[in-house]
């Protein structure tokens, strides 16, 4: 791999440091919960990859449909010389957008999961040898340094993974994205839309469990990063949509009382029969409230496409103020 640099801004300290304290407070709330980004280490991503090709899963192709459909209008708009990807994955569906961009230059890859950076930058090296990938191991809603690169930029969130984000973190993190942004730069966001009860719940408690191994996948981190004994037979994966919030709500459900040792933090947690583990909301969203939260983080929606069934939609936004 000749251009490719990978800046990590998370050392395996502070990773650790900043489990540890999300372990420790996440389990001794009522009710339980996790932050989602534990999910990714090798297995979790190489899982949300799986779970990208299941057959209830629908974002992954829908929103592939509206980037084929519409790199070029993308790239024409946005003229990037620089694309920043935020939680990048495998950089699967990104490649239908470096290879409509012609003026493109550095693509900077920004993910939690070392194993997934590097996994994409080697392939797309291979398809544009004349690449620059600068790859960020770093927690997207901490602020990020970005190395130097030449505008314009665009700036992609792809997955609906804003969903994966509580509204007042979703709101500090668009404020964020917001800051980055320069006259020219535009931001392209991926988000679920609300949809009939069914197929949401379907495409998060797939039939052949895959979902299910993702969500315990968080128990395994944890036993192996803090010393914990969590058996995953002891949770249930549970998927449920929250009407009034239009999220899906991803928990692990004691299948009966157990206590759980974490020798790293001295600390031993007791699970209820029936007691859960919020580990992850995703938000599924109208167009109406995606143009109000960027607009009250300074950004003015300017294009809006959805897939011809209407279950995802990608938006283009700029700066607003006289110079956006
Ligand atoms: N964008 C890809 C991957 C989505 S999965 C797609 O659309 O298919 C979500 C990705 O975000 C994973 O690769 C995960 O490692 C990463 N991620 C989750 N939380 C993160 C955080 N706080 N900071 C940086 N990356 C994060
Ligand atoms: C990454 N993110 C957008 C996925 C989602 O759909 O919320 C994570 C996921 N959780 C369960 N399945 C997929």
């Amino acid at each position: 791999m000749s251009d490719f640099q990978l800046t990590r801004t998370l050392d395996e300290h502070s990773a650790d440091t900043a489990l540890r304290a999300d372990v420790r407070d996440g389990l001794t709330r009522s009710p339980k919960e996790l932050p989602p980004k534990w999910f990714y280490d090798a297995r979790g991503s190489e899982l949300f990859e799986e779970i990208t090709r299941l057959p209830e899963y629908y974002p992954t192709r829908a929103e592939r449909e509206i980037l084929l459909g519409r790199a070029g209008e993308i790239a024409a708009a946005s003229g990037a010389r620089t694309l920043v990807e935020l939680g990048s994955g495998s950089s699967e569906k990104t490649r239908h957008l470096i290879e409509a961009l012609p003026a493109l230059e550095t693509y900077i890859p920004v993910d939690v999961s070392e194993s997934a950076l590097r996994g994409a930058a080697q392939t797309l090296l291979a398809e544009h040898p004349g690449l620059r990938v600068h790859a960020l191991l770093a927690d997207f809603t901490r602020p990020l340094r970005l190395p130097e690169s030449a505008g314009p930029r665009l700036v992609v969130f792809l997955g609906g993974t804003v969903g994966n984000l509580r509204p007042p973190e979703r709101a500090a993190f668009l404020a964020s994205v917001r800051a980055m942004l320069s006259p020219g730069d535009a931001l392209l966001l991926g988000t679920d839309l609300v949809k009939d009860e069914a197929v949401l719940v379907a495409a998060y408690d797939d039939s052949r469990g895959v979902t299910a191994e993702f969500n315990k996948n968080v128990l395994a981190v944890i036993d192996r990063e803090l010393g914990a004994d969590f058996h995953t037979a002891d949770f249930e994966h549970v998927a449920v949509w929250n009407r009034e919030q239009e999220w899906i709500e991803m928990r692990l459900r004691a299948r009966s009382e157990v206590l759980v040792k974490i020798r790293a933090l001295d600390l031993v947690v007791p699970f209820e029969e029936g007691e859960e583990i919020l580990t992850e909301v995703s938000a599924k969203f109208r167009q109406e409230g995606v143009r109000r939260e960027l607009a009250a983080a300074g950004l003015r929606l300017t294009q809006w496409w959805t897939d011809a069934a209407d279950r995802f939609a990608l938006s283009l936004s700029v700066a607003d103020g006289p110079e956006g």
